[in-house]
């Protein structure tokens, strides 16, 4: 990693409310600190954040030893409360680990659960924990364990009733098109599965395709954009569209905080949405910005709804 990620300071905003939420959408990834950015945005303007922020001490970017972690993370998550929609989301990958010293040396450390439920006392509506299930993991040496095969993805909801599109990711049905019409003629309604529960099975098959679940499998994707500034932690862009099909209205505000090689952004404005995100380190940002301008539509519209319209 080297030179590239020496840490220049990045400019503090100049801009605050639409003005600044405006440049980080036509920006798709800006240079900049999400601790100075997040508190200038407006109340109620966005729709998703989706962000993998960085893992304790994991990596050459960022040093955030996991007794610190939630301490580090929790102002990041009072600023993106009060700039959330009453329908938006914060839907968090994030990772735990095996500690490297002290008392729980060898063990899982359990900040991911510490920040689950410090952000939910904060305010935030912890409504699903997803697994993304990840077929190609590589395997290593990992103690007295297999090897990890899967992430954490916390949605967290800011009201009520947030804004949820299961349509969207519907996958296909597995049962054939046979099987299917004959359950559908079934007019025995409701009636006990295997699994100890009632189902009504004439309506299971009129929703187009099936509920995919919470497990999420996706496979990681490794290197492909590494090369000069790229990011050694980059998600699958299919991870970041199931969320943001699932969690944001087309059209809607999607922003990454932490955003690395700027697949969230990627990834939503190829579906309609208006997208941008935050990265300290300006060569990840340059790279980001690369990948952006080769696969965004040229016409991304930067106008914003605010709570003040
Ligand atoms: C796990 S990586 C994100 C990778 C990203 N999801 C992708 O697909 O490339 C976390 C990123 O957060 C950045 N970061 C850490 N602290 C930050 C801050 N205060 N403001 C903005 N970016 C930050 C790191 O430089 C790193 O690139």
């Amino acid at each position: 990693m080297g030179s590239q990620l020496r840490l220049r300071t990045p400019p503090a905003p100049q801009l605050t409310g639409a003005a600044a939420l405006g440049r980080l959408l036509s920006e798709g990834v800006t240079w900049g600190d999400s601790a100075q950015w997040l508190p200038v945005l407006p109340e109620a303007s966005v729709d998703l954040w989706f962000t993998s922020p960085p893992y304790a001490d994991a990596r050459a970017y960022s040093r955030i030893h996991p007794d610190r972690y939630v301490e580090w993370f929790l102002p990041f998550g009072a600023s993106m409360l009060a700039a959330t929609k009453d329908t938006g989301w914060l839907v968090l990958n994030i990772k735990n680990r095996v500690a490297s010293g002290g008392p729980l040396r060898g063990q899982r450390h359990p900040y991911v659960y510490q920040l689950v439920l410090a952000l939910q006392q904060q305010g935030w509506r912890w409504l699903e924990t997803y697994i993304w299930s990840k077929p190609n993991a590589v395997p290593g040496r990992f103690g007295p364990r297999t090897k990890d095969s899967f992430e954490y993805v916390y949605a967290f909801a800011r009201g009520a009733t947030p804004c949820f599109d299961l349509d969207a990711v519907r996958v296909p049905y597995k049962t054939t098109l046979d099987e299917i019409g004959r359950r559908k003629l079934d007019r025995l309604g409701r009636r006990n599965t295997s699994a100890g529960f009632g189902r009504d099975r004439t309506k299971t098959y009129l929703r187009g395709g099936a509920d995919p679940g919470n497990v999420v499998s996706v496979p990681q994707t490794y290197n492909q954009h590494r090369g000069a500034g790229g990011h050694t932690a980059a998600m699958p862009e299919g991870l970041a569209e199931f969320f943001v099909k699932a969690c944001s209205p087309p059209g809607g505000v999607v922003l990454d905080p932490f955003a690395g090689s700027g697949t969230t952004a990627v990834a939503a404005r190829r579906l309609g949405r208006r997208a941008g995100g935050l990265e300290i380190h300006q060569a990840f940002v340059a790279a980001a910005r690369q990948r952006l301008s080769a696969g965004e539509p040229d016409n991304v519209p930067v106008l914003i709804e605010t709570a003040s319209g």
